[in-house]
């Protein structure tokens, strides 16, 4: 069956690779953008750059009001109370950090922070770090066959020594969602804090932190079909109300004098110095354009490739998949291939995917590999990519079988 995306057109970056000959599987990593991104990008210089939240002038305010509206959009796209609960950041990786230092003065040594088998480094290394800083325990919870973060286990790790649980909500390596209400409300009954990494999650589907949950939820703008360079913390006001600064400079002081200094609260105390003023009114863009999509049609069109993917991999021979991915990606080895050799190759015939330990090195030595190969979609690819994948797939194995 011929899947053609109706929104390709959409996304000149994917029509350039295409015309370069090459197809492009790498979402997880980085989306291409719509149109309407480079507009609002192109947009925002062409029509006199200006600084935020500093100056009256014309440009300022103009800028000004263009970045707050961005913050509005963030808050509804994710359902936030309200839209003092989105911080401007980097990206998830930064919103991270910013969460493990900025919690920092809460933890006493011999408390746990717990994480799952499963995080992408940028989730488990502010944590990793933080405990060794406080002398606290860094808790793994152990997943299923599946590649889901096993519950029953869960139940007994999560305990009262519990001050913290930051897990993913969809993994980058194993393509399958986390069991999140069951989690949180675990670390709701030993009231200790709660984190999400919603660098993938975000992209498919529409999610509510409210109805969630969860006291800090993050996601990159980059994965999300916008620009990079900028992400999102979200954090319940009485969350962020616990967070203490952690970078100093510019608008984030309420009153400075030499020795002394007051701070603002969220979002702008978290925001020192100048933003990335272009991305994040450029991400009010990519909401914008997400927005008015068809959800359905976007979701029919994300599953039915994703099933044809799993479908092509598992009717070829030695092919090991990794975990029961049910969304998005799938990464694989193939029995006897060296993974390093099977990426060059497709490499070669102009196949974008990543090959290596998706910055999940603890995963990939838990699943005994040093590297998987993962093909990832986003909402532009068609059928076509995946045929072409899978002719560039068997022409390689039969080089190196
Ligand atoms: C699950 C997960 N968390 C965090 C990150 C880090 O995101 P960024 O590099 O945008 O900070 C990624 C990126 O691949 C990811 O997949």
């Amino acid at each position: 069956m011929s899947l053609n995306s109706p929104w390709r057109a959409d996304f000149p970056g994917i029509l350039a690779l295409a015309a370069e000959g090459q197809t492009y599987l790498d979402s997880a990593a980085t989306a291409q953008k719509p149109q309407a991104v480079l507009d609002s990008l192109l947009g925002y210089y062409a029509s006199g750059a200006a600084n935020v939240h500093r100056a009256q002038h014309l440009p300022g305010e103009r800028a000004t009001r263009a970045f707050e509206a961005t913050r509005e959009k963030s808050a509804r796209w994710l359902n936030a109370a309200s839209s003092e609960e989105i911080v401007f950041t980097r990206g998830s990786t930064e919103s991270l950090n910013l969460l493990a230092y900025g919690l920092e003065h809460l933890f006493q040594p011999g408390e746990q922070i717990v994480i799952s088998a499963l995080e992408h480094h940028a989730n488990l290394l502010p944590w990793q770090q933080l405990a060794e800083r406080r002398g606290l325990e860094l808790v793994v919870l152990p997943l299923d066959e599946q590649g889901q973060i096993d519950l029953p286990q869960a139940q007994q790790l999560i305990d009262p020594r519990t001050r913290l649980l930051a897990v993913s909500q969809l993994s980058n390596v194993l393509g399958r969602w986390q069991p999140l209400p069951e989690l949180l409300a675990l670390a709701r009954t030993q009231g200790a804090l709660s984190v999400v990494d919603g660098a993938q999650g975000v992209v498919h589907g529409r999610h509510d932190v409210q109805a969630l949950g969860c006291d800090f939820y993050v996601c990159s703008s980059h994965k999300l079909y916008g620009p990079d360079g900028v992400g999102l913390l979200y954090g319940r006001r009485a969350a962020l109300q616990q967070l203490r600064p952690w970078q100093f400079g510019g608008e984030m002081v309420l009153e400075a004098d030499y020795q002394h200094a007051r701070f603002r609260p969220a979002p702008l105390g978290f925001e020192a110095g100048t933003p990335a003023i272009a991305a994040v009114i450029a991400l009010g863009a990519t909401l914008d354009y997400l927005e008015q999509l068809d959800q359905a049609a976007v979701s029919g069109h994300e599953t039915a490739l994703h099933a044809k993917l799993l479908a092509g991999l598992n009717a070829r021979d030695g092919i090991r998949l990794l975990g029961a991915p049910q969304v998005a990606l799938a990464s694989f080895t193939v029995a006897g291939v060296h993974g390093a050799d099977l990426a060059h190759l497709l490499t070669e015939q102009g196949i974008a995917v990543r090959n290596g330990h998706h910055c999940a090195m603890p995963l990939l030595k838990h699943l005994g590999l040093s590297g998987a190969i993962r093909v990832s979609l986003g909402l532009y690819n068609d059928s076509s990519d995946l045929e072409r994948f899978f002719a560039a797939l068997d022409k390689a194995l039969e080089l190196l079988r």
